[in-house]
Formats: structure tokens, C-alpha cells, sequence
């Protein structure tokens, strides 16, 4: 071996990254928790046009959990409900003004997550975490509720939905934030084309991401990656590079484009030798949206219903654990014991776990049917004393989602001087938000 090799050998050994010893107690975090994405929309889960190579591959690595649940069919209840650990019900993302109690953070919203709750990143702070969320947050976006007031040491993204674009009299357009101050707004600095759906913003925040990563995976800290990209959500988005490109049309192009990050992000965690000891976690906020259908949503699959209803296809979510070294290969995705028919075998709908169950999966498992029989009873004469008793110890948070005014929409977020975008908002004038959910 020359002296060269043995140089370059021993500098690779010394400085790197690989020999960061695998500290167990706390391994680095990614929650890539996606927008409006269906059950039904990856190969894994039976998509017959199979365009998410990277995350079937994911699942094959890792454990694929068919029957992981939301908390709740909705943008903010559900992500406020993932970074408390909390019910929406308890940590105050629900409302009391009508009998629907599913609600989101408008730009009119006055609430936001409380100070009261203890986020993630706030309990991962106190073992020497870094965390970072990069797109969507949706927990309220006065300046009081935004991520770096909540535990996050970084944000890239925005703290609304991108909808749009506005004329900027009667609704301003979205902020987009880096950090604690806006660097521009959805559609004038961040384009979308509501017209051929054409946006760089998935690929933004895959760089994002991986800088992130990159940073602190050379400053020697954990950190928690909490990647929340929106391109599924409609209006859907994709960049040239997967426009055209699913057969599936635009909302497919958005997930291709979102499985190609997601190979990306797992690569870079593997180039970096970082990926036995970095738990990552796929998942979505709730089930797709039927209303933007066919073109702009998702699928359920075999579901009922999707986003907005309780229903199966709102509640169920495609969810896959990734931890090489940690979590067995394959697990949870033995459809078939004992044969295996490339893209064709797949898991029965039965329930494995013998946990209570109020419909039939064996029988029902899109929850398509109206099966009344002595099974359910028997369920319910179980599930309803745990029900009496999480009723009697419930102990509500105050409701966020009550109270709207047209003044607190992002008129002129923090940053908006120096961008020379500040826009002059209404006076006050709050009134009860009615919630058609
Ligand atoms: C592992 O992380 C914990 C918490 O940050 C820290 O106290 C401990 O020193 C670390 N161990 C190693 C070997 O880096
Ligand atoms: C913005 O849109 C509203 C509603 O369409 C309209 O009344 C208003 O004149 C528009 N303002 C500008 C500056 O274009
Ligand atoms: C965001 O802010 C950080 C430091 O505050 C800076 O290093 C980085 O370049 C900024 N990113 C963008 C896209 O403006
Ligand atoms: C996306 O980025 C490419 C390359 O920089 C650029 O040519 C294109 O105009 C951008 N598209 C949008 C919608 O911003
Ligand atoms: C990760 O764990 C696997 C299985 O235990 C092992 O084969 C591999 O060498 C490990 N990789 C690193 C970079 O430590």
C-alpha cells in the first residue's frame, strides 16, 4: 500500500464522521410529516402505479405501521396533537362555537399553540438537542405562537397553508420565514404557478433539510429534524424536473417529487455514517383530501372518506419506522408469509395487535359497510368504560380556535421592514369563527 493511500486511509478513519460513537440515549430525530397525503398514495400501501420507489425502499429497511392514526383529520389539531403528544381536546387546538369541533389556523385565527404546552423540541432541548423545522408549521402565526417561540432553534417555512395568491388588500399573501423574520411571501419571492403548479419550494426545503443535517451532524450535536413539507396539499406543486412525470398527474408529481427528498435525506444520513443513529419517522397530518380530487388529492385507498371526517380514510395515516441497526429490516411487511409475488402480494386487513377494534377489519376493512352484528357490542361493552373514564379525568384546554379577526393576518410579520412589505391591516373587530368541519 502506498504512503498515499495509507494517508488518505487513516485521514478517512481519523476525521470521519463515521467514528462518531452511536450515543444511544440520544439519537438524532427526523419527523418528515407530510401534507394531506393518503394512505393509499405509496407503492408500499398498494398505489398501482408504484412512484415511490424511495419509500417502499424506506419500508423495506425499516417497520411499516399499516394501522398508525392520526389524532385528529386536520392541519393544526393533528400537528399540534404530534409535538405535544397531547389531544387536540387537551392542548386547545378545538373549538366550542358550533358542534363541529374540527378547526385549523386561518390567517384570521387569534389563537395559537399555549405556552402552557411543552413541545417536543422543548423536552429534547434539555438533553442537548438542535431542532429545526422546515415548512409548514400551522400552530397559529402571531408573532407570540411562531416555532422559535416553542422550542425550535430554527425554522425555515411558513406558519400558514400556501394558499393564495392574495392582492394583498383584503388578505395578505403568506409569509415565508427564515428563522424569526420573513424573507419574502408565497408567490411574489416564492413562486407557485397556480397555472402549471410549477414551484422550487419542495426542493427548497429538501436543501433546507439538508443543511441541517449536515450542520450539526459536524458540530457533534443531536438534533430533531421536523420536515413538514406541503407540496401534497393542494394547490399542489412540483418543480420542472417532476412535472409531467407521475401518471397520476400533478398531485402525483408532488409525491415523486416528495419520495425523491425523502431518498435524499436518508442518503445523506448514510454518506454521513450517522444512520444507525438517526430514528426517522414518515408520516402524514391526515388522510387526502377528497375535495381537491382527482387532481389535486390523494388516495385512501380502500378507506371511506378521507381528510376532514373521522372516518378511516381521515384518521389513517401511511406511516413507516427507520432505524437501521435499531429496527429489524422488513418488519411489518411480511404480507405474505412464506411467498412473495413482487408487487402483487399484500397484508390481509386484520387486526394483529388485539387491541379493541369497533369495526371489523376482517370483514370491513374500508369501513364501506353498514355491518351491524353481536361483535360490536362486544367491543363497545369494553371500549365504553374507557371512554366514561377518560370523559371524567378530561381536563379541557382552553379552545384556540374560537375567535377570528381579520387584524391579526400576517399584515407585517417580523422582517416585513427591511423587505419594505409591511401592509396596513384593518382595525380590530373579532367575531366567533364558524367552522364548516
Ligand atoms: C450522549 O448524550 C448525552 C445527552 O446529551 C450526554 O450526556 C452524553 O455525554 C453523550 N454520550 C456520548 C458518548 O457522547
Ligand atoms: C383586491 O381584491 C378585492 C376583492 O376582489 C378587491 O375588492 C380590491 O379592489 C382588490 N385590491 C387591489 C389593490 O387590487
Ligand atoms: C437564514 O438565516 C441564517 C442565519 O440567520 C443565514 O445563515 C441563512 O443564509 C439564511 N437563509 C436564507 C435562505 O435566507
Ligand atoms: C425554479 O428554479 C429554476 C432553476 O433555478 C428556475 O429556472 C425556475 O424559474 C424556478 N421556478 C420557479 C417557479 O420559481
Ligand atoms: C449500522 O448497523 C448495521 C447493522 O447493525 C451495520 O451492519 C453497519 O455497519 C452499521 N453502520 C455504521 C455506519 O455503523
Amino acid at each position: 500500500m502506498s504512503t498515499l493511500t495509507l494517508t488518505l486511509l487513516s485521514t478517512i478513519i481519523c476525521c470521519s464522521l463515521t467514528e462518531q460513537p452511536s450515543n444511544v440515549s440520544s439519537p438524532n430525530i427526523i419527523i418528515m410529516l407530510m401534507d394531506d397525503m393518503g394512505w393509499g398514495d405509496l407503492g408500499v400501501l398498494g398505489q398501482p402505479s408504484k412512484e415511490t420507489p424511495n419509500l417502499d425502499t424506506m419500508a423495506a429497511q425499516g417497520m411499516l405501521l399499516p394501522n398508525f392514526y392520526t389524532a385528529n383529520p386536520l392541519c393544526s389539531p393533528s400537528r399540534a396533537a404530534l409535538l405535544t403528544g397531547r389531544l387536540p381536546v387537551r392542548n386547545g387546538f378545538y373549538t366550542t362555537n358550533a358542534h363541529a369541533r374540527n378547526a385549523y389556523t386561518p390567517q384570521e385565527i387569534v389563537g395559537g399553540i399555549s405556552k402552557e404546552e411543552i413541545l417536543l423540541p422543548q423536552m429534547l432541548k434539555k438533553k442537548g438537542y438542535v431542532s429545526k423545522i422546515v415548512g409548514k408549521w400551522h400552530l397559529g402565526h402571531r408573532s407570540q405562537y411562531l416555532p422559535l417561540e416553542n422550542g425550535f432553534d430554527e425554522w425555515f417555512g411558513s406558519p400558514n397553508c400556501h394558499f393564495g395568491p392574495y392582492n394583498n388588500s383584503i388578505t395578505p399573501n403568506i409569509p415565508v420565514y427564515n428563522n424569526s423574520e420573513m424573507i419574502g411571501r408565497y408567490y411574489e419571492d416564492f413562486k407557485i404557478d397556480r397555472k402549471t403548479g410549477e414551484s422550487n419550494l419542495t426542493q427548497i426545503y429538501l436543501e433546507e433539510g439538508l443543511d441541517f443535517i449536515l450542520r450539526q451532524t459536524k458540530a457533534r450535536r443531536p438534533f430533531f429534524l421536523y420536515w413538514a413539507a406541503d407540496a401534497t396539499h393542494a394547490p399542489v406543486y412540483a418543480s420542472e424536473r417532476f412535472l409531467g412525470k407521475s401518471q397520476r398527474g400533478r398531485y402525483g408529481d408532488a409525491v415523486m417529487e416528495l419520495d425523491y427528498s425523502v431518498g435524499q435525506i436518508l442518503s445523506l444520513l448514510r454518506t454521513l455514517g450517522i444512520e444507525n443513529n438517526t430514528f426517522v419517522f414518515f408520516t402524514s397530518d391526515n388522510g387526502a383530501a377528497l375535495v381537491s380530487a382527482p387532481y389535486e388529492g390523494g388516495s385512501n385507498g380502500p378507506f371511506l372518506c378521507g381528510k376532514e371526517t373521522t372516518f378511516e380514510g381521515g384518521m389513517r395515516e401511511p406511516a413507516i419506522a427507520w432505524w437501521p441497526g435499531h429496527i429489524k429490516e422488513g418488519t411489518g411487511i411480511n404480507f405474505c408469509p412464506g411467498q412473495e409475488v413482487p408487487g402483487v402480494t399484500t397484508h390481509i386487513q386484520k387486526e394483529h395487535t388485539l387491541q379493541p377494534i369497533i369495526f371489523h377489519l376482517g370483514r370491513d376493512p374500508g369501513e364501506k359497510f353498514p355491518i351491524r352484528s353481536v361483535e360490536y357490542q362486544d367491543v363497545l361493552s369494553r371500549i365504553s368504560p374507557v371512554v366514561e373514564e377518560h370523559v371524567k379525568n378530561l381536563v379541557p384546554g382552553v379552545p384556540q380556535l374560537n375567535m377570528c379577526d381579520l387584524a391579526v393576518m400576517n399584515w407585517a410579520p417580523a422582517g416585513c421592514e427591511k423587505l419594505g412589505k409591511c401592509l396596513k391591516g384593518p382595525v380590530s373587530d373579532p367575531w366567533k369563527c364558524e367552522w364548516p368541519h
